[in-house]
């Protein structure tokens, strides 16, 4: 028992010892091997597997391989010290290499082309480093270049003029914080024979900041047609952000969020045209009179912020029952030349509940008993919404106590009580007097006819008169 034991432990140690061993040398992947063995110390480590023709170096690459390196094909490079490589210079020796990995390592920048002299090279796989720079004739001397895997480095943005070599078919390049913008829409060609068409793993490309974590595919569609409808505008447009409709985030379930910025274009009007899905519309600074659009052209549906500061808008009347201003987010509205607006509309819209804000200063609001008072309450009431409320002020009126007051703070009387209505001849005060004198008048001739009906007896001449 314990012999037969004692003999199949042995055996499993003699097969650890023999896998172990097979593992390093000879039947390791090549691409794990950098992952594997990681190494610990700071000198080059090489070491060559003849029957391979492959050669894993670790920590950089030594002087006396260069001098065999034509017996090498496969080149490993794991945990290249520094941050730049030449690859005109390292790879001078090696004419018949045709694999190269590079990886685990903190390596930032290709500096140099790939030598003509690779001319067999069909692989190259950078992946699990900082790469974030390469030259954009990098890869233009392989002619047998079929495979490139950039997969997880610090790549931002490329140059496919890079990958424009005949026999390249296969580019990877998930796993890198690529920039969403106009710039990547490249990867939408559909031609075949495009840098696109090369991409293998197109649905696995994220997008970096400010689109984080977005799938990009979609996202450089929404922005290469968002930046061909804004050409036809006299504006900027920009996309914010990108939500997926009830979490997923596959192209039909994206709902964008685009800013269109036409401040100081010198506009007389709301522009006809906004690309599609406009949510934030900046028109500050123009000289717009008329808000009717935003009621009856319908690609101001989908505007939730207006910014139209600094024109000359003079009512907003005809918002009065729409669509807009019942689904409005934020309304900015300051320095145009409103004297009053629909108060009654305006708070059916603040109490919405979308309402984030409202900029109703630097007008010229009318301060008078019959707008004034309903105003105030709005004010006072919304005084969350209202944002710029300190500069909702009566007109500046030279010959008016209340000018340039904070309507906040008027008090009822201030609104109410102007100086002319002091005045004896307002008509309704001269008609109250009559009436008082009048009663005055009927109550004197009851007692003067009361006090002559006990002295004389004597009916009053109208009583006599009634039957
Ligand atoms: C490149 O190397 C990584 C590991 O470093 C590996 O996962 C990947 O499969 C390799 N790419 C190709 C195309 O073989
Ligand atoms: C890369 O840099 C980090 C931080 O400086 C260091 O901890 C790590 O060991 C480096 N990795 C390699 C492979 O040199
Ligand atoms: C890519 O490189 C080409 C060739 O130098 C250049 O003309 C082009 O402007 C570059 N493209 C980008 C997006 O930088
Ligand atoms: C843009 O708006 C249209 C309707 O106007 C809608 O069908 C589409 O889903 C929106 N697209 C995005 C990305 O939100
Ligand atoms: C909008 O455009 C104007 C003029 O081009 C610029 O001054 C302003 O900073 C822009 N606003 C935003 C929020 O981008
Ligand atoms: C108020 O609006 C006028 C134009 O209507 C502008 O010139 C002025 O700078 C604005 N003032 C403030 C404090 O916004």
């Amino acid at each position: 028992m314990t012999a037969q034991r004692t003999f199949l432990i042995v055996l499993f140690y003699i097969y650890l010892h023999f896998s172990h061993g097979f593992t390093k040398d000879d039947f390791t992947k090549d691409d794990d091997i950098c992952w594997d063995h990681p190494h610990a110390s700071d000198y080059p480590e090489c070491d060559f597997v003849k029957s391979r023709q492959r050669l894993v170096c670790f920590n950089g690459l030594k002087d006396e391989w260069r001098a065999r390196a034509e017996n090498v094909q496969i080149l490993i490079l794991c945990e290249w010290p520094k941050a730049t490589f030449d690859s005109h210079e390292v790879l001078r020796e090696f004419a018949f290499l045709r694999k190269l990995i590079i990886a685990n390592s903190n390596l930032t920048r290709l500096s140099t082309a790939f030598p003509i002299k690779a001319q067999f090279l069909e692989k190259i796989n950078v992946t699990g480093t900082k790469l974030h720079t390469f030259p954009k004739d990098a890869f233009s001397n392989l002619r047998s270049l079929r495979c490139l895997d950039l997969r997880n480095n610090a790549l931002e943005e490329i140059n496919v003029t890079a990958f424009n070599t005949p026999a390249l078919k296969h580019i990877f390049l998930a796993g890198n914080p690529l920039r969403c913008t106009e710039d990547t829409a490249w990867i939408l060609d559909p031609n075949e024979g495009s840098a696109a068409s090369k991409v293998v793993d197109k649905d696995k490309l994220l997008c970096a900041t400010p689109y984080d974590g977005r799938p990009l595919l979609p996202i450089v569609e929404i922005i290469a047609t968002l930046k061909k409808e804004c050409k036809q505008t006299v504006c900027d447009c920009e996309l914010i952000y990108v939500v997926g409709r009830a979490g997923k985030l596959t192209q039909k379930q994206l709902i964008a969020f685009t800013s269109v910025n036409c401040s100081h274009r010198g506009l007389i009007e709301m522009p006809n045209f906004l690309p599609a899905n406009t949510t934030t519309l900046r028109l500050t600074g123009n000289k717009i009179k008329d808000l009717t659009p935003l009621t009856i052209n319908p690609v101001y549906k989908s505007v939730l912020d207006l910014y139209i500061d600094d024109n000359l808008v003079e009512s907003i009347v005809r918002l009065e029952g729409s669509d807009w201003l019942d689904h409005f987010r934020l309304l900015n509205l300051r320095g145009n030349k409103l004297i009053d607006l629909p108060t009654y509309a305006l708070e059916n819209a603040l109490h919405n509940g979308n309402v984030a804000g409202l900029y109703l200063g630097n007008n010229s609001w009318t301060c008078d008993c019959q707008f004034t008072p309903s105003f105030q309450d709005l004010l006072i009431r919304h005084s969350n919404l209202v944002k710029d409320i300190n500069d909702i002020r009566c007109a500046l009126m030279s010959d008016n106590d209340n000018s340039n007051k904070q309507i906040r703070d008027l008090t009822r009387t201030e609104i109410c009580i102007s100086p002319d209505e002091d005045s004896w001849l307002h008509p309704l005060d001269v008609l109250n007097i009559v009436l008082a004198s009048l009663i005055f008048l009927v109550l004197g001739k009851l007692l003067y006819d009361y006090w002559s009906f006990k002295k004389t007896g004597k009916l009053p001449w109208i009583v006599a008169k009634i039957p």
